[in-house]
């Protein structure tokens, strides 16, 4: 059995609306509804929970039963941080064994490709992040007297930016959330995602890299809405985003300057 777990249980601080910004339209319908559709038709996915900010679970109740997302088996209240929405939805799914794609709501352009590439790496490893290549270099900082200051520049080459879905095997998440919730010192620094809990409580579990894509955004600042309604539109007339060898051509005949050209 596998299941997708459908984390949608903040309420978009940093889009600052007064709704959980998973239920903001864009593209023709909610985010949340562009990402459990994606789930919801996908072959390698046999069920779906969904966390769902507390005092919105009835909206998500009334969208599963509209749409008609049969694969919905659960909706359920997400916790104060992303960490315990997670440990909700792990202890909802009881002690059988099954495979688990933890999912952000807010990431609604993942593409079926990475589902089936995360499906299978699972079968191989116990544990399955996804993963960009940083166009942007990353530097180490600190505050000290003159301010924030760079520290380190580690290298590029060997940095990745984490996207979802975050997969395991249900008994290797589970007991990596046992000994985080069983540590005192966990709150103090919890990690941001779900890998971060399995390298931090048990460093032996190794964690395999599966391409993610520049499409596989996050929605988290007011900008993402407006790049992810222009890409959902997109999709929604079935003109789906070129792909980029279709982009670059396009591109080309718009070139005022050719360099090196007569
Ligand atoms: N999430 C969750 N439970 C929480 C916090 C976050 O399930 N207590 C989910 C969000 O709903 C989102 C995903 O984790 O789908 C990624 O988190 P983020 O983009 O940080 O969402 P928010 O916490 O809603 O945003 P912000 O930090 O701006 O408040």
């Amino acid at each position: 059995r596998t299941v997708a777990v459908v984390l949608a249980g903040g309420v978009g601080r940093r889009v600052g609306l007064n709704t959980p910004k998973q239920l903001l339209e864009i593209g023709g319908k909610t985010i949340l509804e562009h990402t459990l559709a994606l789930f919801n038709g996908a072959p390698e996915i046999d069920e779906i929970l969904v966390l769902m900010t507390p005092g919105f679970t009835g909206e998500v109740e009334r969208l599963v039963e509209r749409n008609g997302y049969r694969k919905v088996t659960g909706v359920l209240e997400g916790g104060e941080t992303r960490s315990e929405t997670t440990w909700r939805a792990l202890r909802a799914l009881g002690q059988g064994e099954c495979d688990v794609l933890l999912h952000d709501a807010v990431r609604p352009l993942t593409e079926p490709r990475i589902i089936s590439d995360c499906v299978a790496a699972l079968r191989v490893h116990p544990a399955v992040e996804v993963a960009i290549p940083s166009s942007d270099t990353l530097v180490v900082v600190s505050r000290g007297p003159h301010g924030e200051t760079v520290r380190d520049i580690p290298d590029r080459a060997g940095l990745r930016r984490v996207q979802t879905p975050q997969c395991f095997r249900l008994s290797v998440i589970r007991e990596a959330y046992e000994r985080a919730f069983a540590d005192p010192a966990f709150g103090d620094r919890p990690p941001t995602d779900d890998c971060g809990v399995v390298l931090r409580y048990l460093p032996d579990v190794p964690i395999h890299v599966v391409p993610g894509s520049e499409r596989n955004m996050k929605v988290t600042h007011p900008v993402d809405l407006f790049i992810a309604d222009q890409l959902l539109r997109l999709a929604a007339a079935e003109a789906p985003a070129p792909p980029d060898e279709a982009l670059r051509e396009a591109m080309a005949g718009r070139t005022l300057v050719v360099l090196g050209g007569s």
